[in-house]
């Protein structure tokens, strides 16, 4: 669906996107994450064709976008639908209107716009909100409407950028389910860019770290997080601090599985005490992972290893 080789993007004499290699498969939800200026907006931005790329091939929809003229540029755009952090609603439109809009500009008949536009305001939970003006929604129904707009022209691939950056956690989760639902049910493949980790655990299967227009990981959301690299813990601010007497051993906690009571059993088992010296659990798509590390006196190690190895996780001594 999205196949990305060897991409640079300059502006001027710098560069900002430097040697991206990427595949997003129809149906993914994939995320692109990093700090502010890394770049995110111009790679998705560069799928749209909305910027140039210099050098690399960029394929989506089996097109070569930067070779794509004026007109098939606008047909391409059209199975591509996007949404921004502040929403861009016409103020002086009502909320039928807004959706309306890219049919209008498409010249569809008025009783297929009202067909069209009636479903999707179902969709996204606003028919009774058809004749309010935008001032008159909250953030979250706002962004509600500039989603059922983003899919009047029945795109293939939905890009978000910051979508839910300027909502408060509660709304950004409602957001990111009904963006669930969209991706479900009209199979449509959804890309969004987010400085947000909460955001890419909560919805993303693969996801793309960008630094200074670097790539500088990539993979299932599970395991970016599940056994983060040098490079992802220094972007999560998670440098590990362990002690320096007896021995680490870290504990992968993988999805699917209940081992959380792991450590416990193991103490009453094992008769010893240890102390859990670091240690992070937390839910990624629905499942509960994590890791711990723990310290053990250097006697009990073998005790401890061989305990573990019974046991169907991962887990390795830190050195
Ligand atoms: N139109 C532009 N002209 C020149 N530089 C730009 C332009 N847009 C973005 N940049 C620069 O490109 C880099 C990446 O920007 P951007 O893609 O907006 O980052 P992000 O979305 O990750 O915050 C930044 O250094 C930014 O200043
Ligand atoms: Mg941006």
């Amino acid at each position: 669906m999205v196949e990305i080789k060897n991409l640079n993007k300059y502006y001027g004499d710098v560069k900002v996107l430097n040697d991206i290699n990427l595949t997003i498969d129809k149906g993914d939800i994939f995320a692109i994450v990093g700090h502010s200026g890394a770049g995110k907006s111009t790679l998705l931005r560069c799928i749209n064709g909305l910027e140039e790329y210099q050098e690399g091939s960029l394929i989506v929809n089996n097109h070569e976008v930067k070779n794509l003229k004026k007109k098939e540029l606008n047909e391409f755009r059209k199975k591509i639908g996007m949404i921004f952090q502040h929403f861009s609603l016409l103020q002086r439109k009502t909320v039928f209107e807004n959706v309306a809009l890219p049919m209008e500009i498409w010249g569809y008949d008025d009783s297929t716009i009202k067909k069209k536009v009636d479903d999707l305001l179902h969709l996204v939970g606003l028919s009774n909100k058809s004749k309010s003006y935008p001032k008159e929604l909250s953030g979250g129904q706002k962004q509600r409407v500039a989603i059922a707009r983003a899919l009047t022209l029945d795109p293939d691939i939905l890009l978000s950028d910051e979508a839910t950056s300027a909502l408060d956690p509660n709304t950004t989760t409602s957001i990111l389910n009904l963006l669930k639902k969209i991706n479900q049910e009209l199979n449509i493949t959804i890309i969004l860019v987010t400085h947000e980790m909460e955001v890419v655990k909560q919805i993303a299967q693969k996801a793309l770290l960008l630094e200074f227009g670097n790539i500088i990981g990539l993979d299932v959301t599970e395991d970016l997080f599940l056994q983060p690299d040098e490079k992802m813990k220094h972007f999560l601010g998670e440098d590990e601090v362990v002690p320096t007497d007896g021995v680490n051993i870290k504990i992968y906690f993988p999805k699917d599985s209940a081992h959380q009571s792991l450590i416990t059993s193991m103490a009453r088992k094992l008769d010893i005490d240890f102390n859990i010296v670091w240690g992070k659990l937390e839910e990624i798509n629905t499942h509960i992972i994590g890791n711990i590390v723990i310290n053990i006196e250097d006697s009990q190690k073998d005790l401890v290893c061989d305990y573990l190895k019974t046991k169907d996780i991962n887990w390795e001594i830190l050195k």
